[in-house]
């Protein structure tokens, strides 16, 4: 299994190609379901996620195929994929399959919407909280879908004639439900409202894309999403949008280092308040012709408190991140998770390098330490493991982080990014 050494120490120089955002082309590979024509997009990220969602959308039926000639974009690969599901072949998603991903279960909302049945295992995905299905199972109920659990499975049927519009408001925001339930009622007979909807970027970039494909959705981006039904969509040609994530984690790391870094191909305005934290911990942040310009230079790390909330607030996919970064801060910090129950799990791997936290409920103390020393550690979840990346980096020694499957579930080729910046990253194969 692979592992990453890193060796700590180097500032960060140079330019971070951003890849395109894995919570975006989720979704949209998914959409692809709910046509028989061709769905093309391009800025596609290699990663397992990816590839683990090629084999689901196979088992449906999807004829996919991936340009053979990658487009070069800056430094980075940003793959196109044609998506062409002529017909279902099958409505069941297997628990083989679901279980190694959450987004998997997504695939309910199309197949529901276009064949009338679904039925798909309940889902896996990272050790992050229990991450329960009851708001997809109350959404689609009120598109007036039958639904029963049975055996690890949802079976879900649309009556007779199909999917009818609804009035339907979370009581908790999901952006997996706000997906599923705006995939289902592009199909349904009249018009849906989607109230207390998530509003990441991820959901209007899906939604971008599904009124290219005819759909009629007005709000996505808002807490309330309007869907008028329409009888079929087509295909479309769509480019997945920046992963924000994966800019605010260089971003991080920079700040970590110290530095001077050009994040191309990405945007501000997707994750604001987590520039704004970076930016109070001592580090310069510009937005640049092509992104994002990060410079840390001389300066400690300034010890800042964030509370984890659902777009536009701190996104939990930082958090991990953010305390790595807090790690070595010059005073007293604290984190507070509100999205997910158990996603604290790089706290003991953070200890391993030297780190001060306590853990108070849903809330982390960090107390910042002049030096980290490195030491082996092991990734538990995607975001988890690259905020030991970014511990590693402004440790003394050597890191060697194990389980780097994690890894490349969410970080397009990290170990050459980082090396590029000057960073000493390795992958190293036993
Ligand atoms: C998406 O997961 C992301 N995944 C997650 O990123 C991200 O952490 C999360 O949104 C929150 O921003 C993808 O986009 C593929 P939710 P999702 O439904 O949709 C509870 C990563 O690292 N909930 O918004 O699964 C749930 O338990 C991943 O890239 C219910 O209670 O998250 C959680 O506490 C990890 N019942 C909260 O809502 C439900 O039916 C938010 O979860 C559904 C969710």
């Amino acid at each position: 299994m692979d592992r990453i050494r890193i060796v700590g120490g180097n500032q960060l120089q140079g330019v971070i190609p951003i890849s395109g955002a894995k919570n975006a082309a989720l979704p949209l590979m998914i959409a692809s379901l709910l046509t028989d024509d061709t769905l093309t997009l391009e800025n596609v990220p290699h990663l397992a996620d990816v590839e683990q969602l090629i084999r689901i959308l196979g088992n449906h039926g999807a004829d996919i195929s991936v340009n053979g000639r990658r487009e070069r974009q800056g430094e980075s690969y940003a793959r196109t994929i044609h998506f062409t599901s002529r017909n279902i072949v099958s409505t069941t998603a297997p628990y083989e399959l679901v279980s190694k991903m959450r987004a998997s279960f997504w695939v309910i909302g199309p197949l529901l919407a276009r064949e009338g049945k679904a039925r798909v295992s309940l889902p896996g995905g990272c050790a992050i909280g229990t991450r329960p299905v009851d708001l997809f199972i109350e959404g689609l109920a009120a598109l007036g879908a039958n639904i029963e659990i049975d055996g690890g499975y949802v079976n879900a049927t649309a009556p007779e004639g199909g999917l009818t519009g609804g009035r339907y408001v979370f009581p908790k925001v999901s952006v997996g439900a706000t997906h599923v339930l705006m995939m289902a009622a592009t199909l349904a007979n009249g018009t849906t409202v989607i109230g207390n909807a998530a509003r990441e970027p991820e959901v209007a970039d899906l939604a971008k894309c599904l009124n290219a494909m005819g759909a009629k959705i007005d709000g996505a981006g808002t807490g309330t999403i309007t869907i008028e039904g329409v009888r079929s969509l087509s295909g479309a040609r769509h480019r997945v949008l920046p992963d924000r994530i994966e800019t605010g984690t260089y971003a991080m790391a920079v700040a970590m280092t110290g530095g001077d870094v050009i994040l191309e191909d990405t945007e501000a305005s997707l994750l604001d308040t987590a520039l704004e934290a970076i930016r109070r911990t001592g580090a310069e942040i510009s937005e640049t012709n092509s992104g994002i310009r990060v410079v840390r230079n001389g300066a400690g790390i300034r010890p800042v408190d964030i509370v984890t909330d659902p777009f536009p607030g701190f996104p939990t996919d930082l958090q991990a991140q953010f305390m790595g970064l807090m790690t070595r801060s010059s005073g007293v910090s604290h984190i507070t998770e509100t999205i997910f129950e158990n996603r604290f799990m790089h706290v003991q791997e953070l200890a391993r390098l030297g780190a001060k936290i306590s853990l108070s409920g849903q809330t982390a103390k960090i107390e910042g330490v002049s030096r980290l020393k490195g030491a082996p550690v092991m990734a538990t979840d995607l975001r988890a493991s690259v905020s030991l990346v970014i511990a590693a980096l402004a440790a003394e020694g050597e890191t060697m982080v194990s389980r780097v499957y994690h890894l490349d579930r969410g970080f397009e080729r990290l170990e050459e990014k980082l090396t590029r910046c000057g960073a000493h990253v390795e992958r190293v194969s036993d």
